[in-house]
């Protein structure tokens, strides 16, 4: 009577962390460091734009998003990676997660080559990706990302056999849960590969503006810049972590008229438009660069805060975007429930977000902590991390 297809699946990643830890009781102040939930300041202005748009809420809103909209995606577009698309090759989001599951849906081939088609993704990695493809009976393929392959997925190491069937990629960068940046050259050999093996590479770039110095390379202008295939990447982008709007539900994607034209009919069919007022508040928000940099320089102390503090540890790999730290460990599981009970500061294990795969599980060693709350409370939270698993 149900489906099979989703029936072995591991539980989230949550309610596995409150089956691990609350049955016992934390070792001191609580300290969430678990959940990659943004708790730096949105602008203040957000209100005021949605006030003034309120009484939007009483009309259907455009699927493809209002011209406007379009517009302030397309130049923010241009601005950070120096593309210029037209405004149908973009299309608002409720959030990113959203639009990555249904790229699956409007973008994967019944077969390839007369086969099963593959679905490529890192390991560990943004659950929705595995559930994107189990949705259109792909085959998922975990790539582990570890310390060896500079925590970013090797592709190119597959078996041909594999490339030639895979119709879809997913690639993280910068990438949660490592905070490992894509940079040209690698998304060049990505390209290439997706290029000669024909599959499209769905670059989830949400952490791209949370970075230290310099910013993130992005695969549209890298493929651009090769003059690869149009079609060939799509991106996907949000305002939770750039700005601080993880409840606003707004992020787009954009790719080649082909590809677009797909996943807006489908939209169309099956998707819920962003309501008008929160349209007119995201056009503001993709304009606005300021709240952006201030917003940077906070996670900027923070990456610094993290390699003071753990910079003597063995194998401590200071992230290079986003806002999670992925800390090397003995056994996750044990280093979390170790954690909770002598500290109360709480975190998620690196097999949560990780799958089991021949060369092993490459979560497992590793605990993922988030550098979201405010600093003082971040760094107290962070010392009370060093001192109980690596000593003082
Ligand atoms: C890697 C990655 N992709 C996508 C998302 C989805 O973000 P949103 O739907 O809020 O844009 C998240 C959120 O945590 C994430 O970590």
């Amino acid at each position: 009577m149900f489906p099979e297809r989703f029936s072995n699946l591991p539980p989230y990643a949550f309610p596995r962390l409150r089956a691990l830890l609350d049955a016992h009781a934390p070792g001191g102040d609580v300290t969430h460091m678990s959940i990659g939930e943004p708790k730096h300041a949105f602008p203040a202005w957000v209100g005021d734009v949605l006030a003034a748009h309120v009484a939007e809420f009483a009309k259907y809103p455009p699927n493809d998003g209002t011209p406007e909209l379009q517009a302030a995606i397309t130049d923010w577009i241009d601005r950070r990676y120096g593309v210029r698309l037209d405004t149908a090759q973009v299309m608002p989001l409720n959030g990113t997660r959203e639009g990555l599951y249904n790229a699956g849906m409007a973008l994967c081939p019944e077969s390839k080559g007369g086969q099963r088609p593959a679905v490529l993704m890192p390991n560990p990695f943004y659950q929705v990706y595995a559930i994107s493809a189990a949705s259109v009976a792909a085959e998922p393929v975990f790539v582990n990302a570890t310390r060896e392959t500079g925590h970013l997925p090797d592709y190119e190491s597959l078996p041909t056999e594999i490339l030639n069937r895979t119709a879809l990629c997913y690639i993280c960068s910068p990438a949660n849960p490592q905070g490992a940046v894509a940079d040209e050259a690698y998304w060049k050999r990505l390209i290439a590969l997706a290029e000669r093996h024909d599959f499209q590479i769905l670059a989830d770039e949400c952490y791209s503006e949370l970075y230290r110095d310099t910013p993130p390379p992005g695969a549209l202008q890298v493929a651009q810049a090769m003059g690869a295939d149009p079609e060939r990447v799509v991106i996907f982008h949000s305002l939770s972590k750039r700005s601080n709007l993880p409840g606003l539900r707004s992020g787009f994607v954009a790719g080649g008229p082909e590809t677009m034209k797909r996943i807006r009919l489908l939209r169309a069919y099956a998707g819920t438009p962003l309501p008008l007022p929160i349209q007119r508040v995201s056009e503001k928000v993709w304009a606005d660069e300021e709240h952006v940099i201030e917003n940077r320089a906070l996670y900027r102390r923070k990456f610094d805060m993290a390699d003071r503090i753990f910079g003597n540890v063995p194998g401590y790999a200071p992230p290079q975007a986003g806002f999670f730290l992925w800390l090397p460990v003995e056994d996750g599981e044990q280093a979390t429930l170790k954690l909770w009970q002598e500290t109360g500061v709480r975190v998620l294990p690196g097999a949560y977000l990780s799958r089991d795969t021949d060369q092993g599980n490459p979560g497992k060693g590793y605990i993922r902590v988030a550098l979201v709350a405010p600093e003082a409370q971040t760094e107290k939270g962070l010392m009370a991390i060093r001192d109980c698993l690596y000593g003082p």
